[in-house]
């Protein structure tokens, strides 16, 4: 086992519960080893600044398990490779400091980075890798959209806030005879809006994997109108879109942002089943509400256990990698296996047969 190595840890990309629960046991085992651990505040970037990192000590992290966020902020704008550095001219440009971090990183006696991210910060993770660097990744989002894991943390709360909003709809939905359509996060995967419209008998689930026909979703309402079901939940992916048309998006406004920030599509369905159907109809975009507060349980598991996997792996130096879930174990799997795709929800999925049969429509 390596003597006295020193580990940095930073969350990057949208935050998701469960991401204390990864940084507390990465400092117990690392503290379990005499290793000692810096968070990295807010993103890769926080490398370059000498106040942006902090000794963890597991005084700090022996109840932060329950908490939502996490302890060291995060950033979906920190891109070191393609850094916005605004010049004397009050110009923006984009930069590559990614050298930079590498000599702050080597400066500091590094002896690993353990990387908490989406497919983003993967990506950044493995091009860190690509030079040098000895990086770990733990996959990490709501969206559960990684490859190579069976699952990422943060999706299972996500869900429950989703199946819990979705829930409660049914009587206000009920009572006024009306459609209300929720757009839930998940980027172009449909993964929340399948478990959450599943748990929560949803009528109509509109995913990014199956382009959807209005027409359809409107006959499917009014069938139901035929048989004495006179409300309907319609619940749809902010990443779903009609056939032959485009994924809605509020546009990426924000300085070093490269993705695009989905949302409309909700708004959009609920006025189409509103012409097409004759029917009182509402939305609402359940947005930041699945990201926030307290992890369940499974996350906070998932969290602890990523966490621990990585401080295990870093000590059999297997860098370049990302802890993964294959049931019942947490593996090892190379960066370059996971990075550059995103994992969608299969047609042949066992939850999408089951819910076609148990009367929900997928506006196909
Ligand atoms: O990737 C997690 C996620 O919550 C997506 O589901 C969503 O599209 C995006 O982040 C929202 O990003 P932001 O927090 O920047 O609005």
């Amino acid at each position: 086992m390596e003597k006295g190595m020193r580990i940095a840890i930073s969350t990057g990309g949208g935050d998701a519960p469960g991401l204390n629960a990864v940084i507390k046991a990465v400092v117990m085992g690392a503290d379990s080893r005499n290793w000692e651990v810096y968070g990295i505040k807010n993103g890769y970037a926080g490398l370059l600044n000498a106040d942006e990192i902090v000794r963890l000590t597991p005084a700090m992290v022996h109840d932060i398990c329950s908490l939502g966020g996490t302890i060291i902020g995060t950033t979906n704008k920190g891109n070191p490779f393609k850094m916005p550095i605004t010049n004397v001219a009050g110009e923006t440009e984009i930069r590559d400091v990614s050298d930079k971090v590498i000599d702050n990183f080597k400066r500091l006696r590094f002896g690993c980075l353990i990387a908490v991210g989406g497919d983003g910060s993967l990506e950044i993770a493995y091009n860190f890798h690509k030079k040098g660097m000895p990086i770990i990744g733990v996959p990490k989002t709501i969206d559960n959209d990684i490859c190579s894991t069976v699952v990422t943390f943060g999706f299972d709360t996500a869900v429950n806030i989703a199946t819990e909003a979705i829930d409660r709809l049914h009587s206000t939905a009920k009572s006024h005879d009306r459609v209300m359509v929720v757009e839930v996060m998940g980027r172009h995967a449909g993964w929340i809006a399948l478990h959450s419209g599943v748990a929560g008998s949803a009528n109509v689930v509109l995913i990014p994997e199956i382009p959807f026909n209005i027409e359809k979703i409107c006959d499917h309402i009014s069938e139901l109108e035929l048989h004495g079901h006179h409300y309907a939940i319609v619940v749809v992916a902010e990443g779903a879109a009609p056939l032959g048309g485009r994924v809605l998006d509020r546009g990426n406004g924000e300085v070093g942002r490269q993705d695009v920030v989905l949302g409309g599509v909700g708004e959009y369905v609920a006025k189409e089943i509103a012409r097409g159907t004759g029917k009182d109809t509402r939305s609402l975009v359940l947005g930041h509400l699945q990201r926030g507060g307290s992890p369940t349980t499974f996350d906070r598991l998932m969290g602890l256990r990523f966490g621990a996997a990585a401080v295990r792996i870093a000590g059999e130096k297997k860098f370049g990698t990302m802890v993964a879930l294959n049931p019942p174990l947490v593996t090892a799997v190379p960066l370059s296996d996971v990075i550059g795709q995103i994992k969608n929800v299969p047609t042949e999925n066992d939850t999408m047969i089951t819910a076609r049969e148990i009367g929900i429509s997928f506006g196909d």
